[in-house]
């Protein structure tokens, strides 16, 4: 049974993975790839979350966008594709990712219960508002931040402290949710009430960091604040 979350002050999304299908990109090239778009989306994928951690550990930041560029570049060398227009076309689909279907009613909810909404994530601006507008999100969220303010990725704790500036409330008044478990950790250790979207139903981290709930779907989030 999930555990009710009280005196929230507002809920804040994780975009890549909770909000949005970072697979839905390479999943609309299926007739170019083959039975290589699920490969070549998993390696797009953990090759742009590993150099996210390890620009930050290096200090040598490059914005979310570039390294998600260098990324795809990794897989389609791993996979042996030489194809520049099929890149072009993949890079360009990640700025117009699919929101997950029970996305838009669950922030409708939300908002017509005056829950102050907002996205903090890796991705730049551009690629945000990018998202948020092509899935027709844009009037339901009421900030959208960035790391790329400071220039450091998540889960560095600074990242997280952005929510807490941008909304002028306390980590304990935030609702975050993320299907990432790495990302679930960095918010629930600077002491956010964290509900973990465990989508793919992976096994729990061995990190610090607990959620508060593990949820499958974001449609369960409503009745988590009593709604
Ligand atoms: C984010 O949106 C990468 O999913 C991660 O910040």
């Amino acid at each position: 049974m999930a555990e009710k979350l009280e005196n929230i002050g507002a809920c804040v999304f994780d975009a890549y993975g909770t909000l949005f299908d970072v697979a839905s990109a390479a999943a609309q090239c299926k007739d170019e790839l083959g039975d290589k778009w699920e490969p070549l989306s998993d390696i797009w994928r953990m090759k742009q979350l590993n150099y996210t951690w390890l620009r930050s550990l290096m200090e040598e930041y490059k914005d979310f966008w570039q390294v998600t560029d260098d990324a795809l570049d990794f897989a389609m060398d791993t996979l042996g594709i030489d194809d520049k227009a099929l890149k072009g076309k993949l890079i360009n689909l990640y700025a117009t990712l699919d929101a997950y279907p029970e996305v838009p009613a669950m922030l409708e909810t939300l908002r017509s219960n005056n829950v102050r909404t907002a996205i903090l994530s890796n991705g730049n601006m551009t690629m945000l508002n990018s998202a948020v507008e092509s899935a027709g999100l844009s009037e339901l969220f009421d900030a959208v931040i960035s790391v790329d303010t400071i220039k450091i990725y998540k889960p560095h704790p600074s990242v997280y402290q952005l929510a807490v500036d941008e909304l002028s409330l306390p980590a304990e008044r935030i609702c975050f949710m993320s299907s990432n478990a790495w990302d679930v950790a960095g918010a629930a250790n600077v002491g956010f009430k964290v509900n973990w979207v465990n989508r793919f139903g992976q096994a729990t981290e061995r990190l610090p960091g607990k959620p508060a709930n593990e949820i499958k779907s974001l449609d369960e989030l409503p009745a988590i604040l009593g709604l």
